[in-house]
């Protein structure tokens, strides 16, 4: 039974929590708060050994917290980076003078691991690794649509828009409220960190964030290097890993009926940990595929993360890891 601890416990810190409490081979050792809030009493409640982040936070949680964040890394065989984005390449020392492996969360630079992870796509080369840095929501969403691609058919350039989600739900202080704000930047980050993962995809990107809390929605183009229909697209699609095809024409159309679906399978937290493609949207003309898929940024990079866990430390292979992950979380094949 691997001990795997949580340095911050927020929007993504209790999903892993709850996923490495759900898997078979693997243990909470503790996750971390800098202050005592609702989220502490949470840990608490669901029996996670709670430390301190920081020296402050030790003072802050009193009673609360069983210690500090480097007690709780030398009782641990690897930790989920998941503090603000910015912080976990500061927390990066914590964790080499621990000895500990380190998962990294997307909102780090691909510098913090110098390997940035994706399951389907890289496994292997991340075993036995000190670190990963698992890619960002938007990444990930589309390493699962393309590589599945590039595999079975070759892909040339790929053009994607990605309509961005202003902020979490719990996110008071984000916005726009009322405005579609473009990333000026062209291209936006994504399509470089994509290739971060699968070298030589040549993906353009371009980004707005709009007002909404729910999800993010990418619209694809790209070449096909080899003929393909529709149909063919959709029977790689099916069997692709942590893709679920969904229909506009069930009443399926838009991110909030996404939202509600993960309701309606009664989700922890509503979480779609798969992305979703809209298979009514897919069109081949000539060798141009275009499609719409929608990304669950708070939940997507689960299972993702569980499976770096299983390649750093040695764990299992591929294919047993990321089927135990969607066993023990319930993710749709
Ligand atoms: N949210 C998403 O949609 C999403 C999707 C994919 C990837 N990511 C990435 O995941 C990472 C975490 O994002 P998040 O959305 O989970 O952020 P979040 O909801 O703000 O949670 C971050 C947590 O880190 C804690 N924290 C603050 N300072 C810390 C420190 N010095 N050391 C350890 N923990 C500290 C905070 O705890 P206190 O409240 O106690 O201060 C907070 O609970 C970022 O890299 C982000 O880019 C986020």
């Amino acid at each position: 039974m691997k001990r795997i601890a949580v340095n911050g416990f927020g929007t993504i810190g209790k999903r892993l929590a709850d996923a490495v409490d759900a898997q078979p081979d693997m243990e909470v050792s503790g996750v971390t708060k800098t202050r005592p809030n609702y989220e502490a009493d949470l840990a608490v409640e669901r029996g996670y050994d709670l430390y301190a982040a920081t020296e402050a936070g030790l003072e802050g949680l009193g009673d609360m917290a069983e210690g500090s964040v480097e007690e709780l890394l030398v009782e641990s065989d690897l930790v989920f980076d998941c503090s603000p984005t910015g912080i976990g390449a500061r927390n990066r020392g914590l964790y080499e003078d621990a000895g500990i492996a380190a998962v990294y969360q997307g909102g780090e630079p691909h510098d913090v691991a110098g390997f940035s992870f994706n399951a389907a796509v890289n496994f292997d080369e991340a075993v036995g690794r000190d670190a990963a840095r698992v890619v960002s929501c938007n990444t990930t969403g589309l390493c699962r649509s393309l590589f599945p691609l590039v595999e079975a058919f070759g892909v040339g350039d790929v053009s994607v828009t990605l309509v961005r989600r202003g902020g979490d739900p719990k996110q008071t202080d984000r916005g726009p409220i009322n405005a579609i704000v473009p990333s000026l930047g062209i291209p936006s980050h994504h399509g470089p960190d994509v290739a971060k993962v699968i070298p030589g995809l040549d993906v353009h990107s371009m980004a707005v964030k709009v007002p909404t809390t729910l999800m993010h929605l990418h619209a694809v183009s790209l070449q096909l290097e080899s003929r393909a229909s529709r149909s063919d697209v959709l029977d790689v699609w099916e069997t692709a890993p942590r893709v679920m095809q969904v229909d506009g024409g069930r009443g399926i159309g838009s991110t909030a009926e996404l939202c509600e679906l993960g309701r309606d399978m009664l989700r922890p937290r509503y979480d779609l940990w798969e992305l979703a493609l809209w298979k009514d949207s897919v069109t081949v003309e000539g060798d141009r595929l275009s499609f719409f898929q929608g990304v669950h940024q708070e939940s997507i990079v689960v299972p993702e993360n569980i499976d770096a866990a299983r390649a750093l430390l040695e764990m299992a292979d591929s294919e047993y890891s990321t089927r135990t992950t969607d066993d023990a979380l319930g993710v749709i094949r």
